[in-house]
């Protein structure tokens, strides 16, 4: 599995002797869950930057030893004049092939999927505050394809993450949209790679961060994406959609939709291309309303296609295959992907394409 950078402790600037200050985080290396931390040992590559124009003010290399919970971080002692900046910190895991010099994080290329997920803080100093918010940004890219910026909170909040699913899917569709022959999913590529003259509906539910239709708007011009999820994400989703960078004529939204709850008018009465479901089987208690859902939207849109990426977790998610099943949902198409995991294992992701049983299936 993917691991994750956090700040346990946003960083924050702490004014020592007269005229100097030093700067001071906590972090940790995590699953997507929060339930392991990266048992190996990694070199990372501490940056200090501008926040304005991210201009590097200064790097530190660390390590990561295998069966560390958390590492403390200070830079420092520097001039007190620093304070007067606003900065971020980012932490990176070096490239193994490049001592000293940070992975990036491309979704495709050939650096491929890295194994720790790199972060960077929100602004401090400056006019913002010494310490910095609790939130952990992502970036993906730039690359020729993809250029992505996700937002996630630092704290336990399940839902204010990205999942490893998410990861996988946007690299699958990305795969997809650009027509790499590895991907076979009829279904969806002659959804994705066909010029239309009407925009892509897609909804996705239970959207977390939105990081998976923040980045198929990006990808496909012409889409018109409505990412779902309880109203806790909220904040985090729409400052996402703020910063992100979709296709001129492509739209994005955000829009509270419980499964335990009816089916949003305006989402029910709006036909729907492709609908979205990425990390969303962990839970077997919440299958029920999910499944319900999905008949819901496929009644209300019956040419729709749902995408539905998982890891497994649990014997029990297995229960969602037979939900599907008993709605009369059939898998069109199934598809896989590796993730990286420490010791150079591999985590599978799979992605079960769903459509009414009466469609046409393709092998
Ligand atoms: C594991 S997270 C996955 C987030 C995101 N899709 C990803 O892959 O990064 C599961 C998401 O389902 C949402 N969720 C759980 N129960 C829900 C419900 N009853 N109605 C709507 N969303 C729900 C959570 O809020 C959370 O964002």
């Amino acid at each position: 599995m993917v691991y994750y950078l956090r700040f346990l402790k946003p960083p924050r600037i702490q004014h020592q002797k007269p005229g100097s200050v030093s700067i001071t985080t906590l972090v940790c290396i995590t699953t997507d869950l929060g339930d392991a931390f990266l048992a190996e040992d990694v070199d990372l590559l501490v940056t200090l930057a501008l926040h304005t124009t991210e201009k590097v003010l200064y790097q530190k290399p660390i390590k990561w030893t295998a069966g560390k919970r958390e590492i403390p971080i200070s830079l420092g002692p520097f001039s007190a004049q620093l304070s007067k900046q606003a900065l971020v910190l980012g932490v990176a895991a070096c490239d193994p092939r490049r001592p000293r010099a940070p992975c990036p994080d491309p979704l495709l290329g050939e650096s491929g999927i890295p194994l720790v997920v790199s972060g960077w803080s929100a602004p401090f100093g400056g006019s913002e505050p010494l310490a910095a918010e609790k939130l952990i940004e992502r970036r993906f890219g730039p690359s020729d394809r993809i250029d992505l910026r996700i937002w996630e909170e630092t704290g336990n909040s399940l839902a204010r993450h990205i999942w490893d699913a998410a990861i996988a899917s946007v690299i699958y569709i990305q795969q997809i949209v650009s027509g790499e022959s590895a991907v076979t999913a009829p279904l969806l590529q002659g959804l994705l790679q066909t010029q239309r003259g009407t925009p892509l509906n897609v909804v996705e539910l239970g959207s977390g961060c939105g990081i998976v239709g923040i980045a198929l708007a990006q990808l496909l011009p012409q889409s018109s994406i409505v990412l779902t999820d309880l109203p806790e994400v909220e904040d985090i989703i729409n400052q996402n959609i703020s910063v992100s960078k979709q296709t001129r004529s492509s739209k994005i939204d955000f829009q509270t939709l419980d499964w335990d709850e009816k089916l949003p008018d305006n989402i029910r009465d709006c036909p729907i291309d492709l609908i979205l479901v990425s990390d969303c089987t962990y839970n077997a208690d919440s299958l029920p309303a999910l499944v319900s859902i999905l008949d819901k939207l496929i009644q209300a849109s019956p040419a729709a296609i749902i995408l539905v990426a998982l890891k497994r977790r649990h014997d029990s998610e297995i229960v969602f295959f037979d939900l599907m099943d008993s709605v009369n949902l059939k898998t069109l198409h199934k598809g896989s992907m590796q993730l990286p995991s420490q010791h150079d294992s591999l985590d599978q992701i799979e992605f079960h394409c769903y459509g009414r049983a009466e469609r046409r299936t393709t092998p």
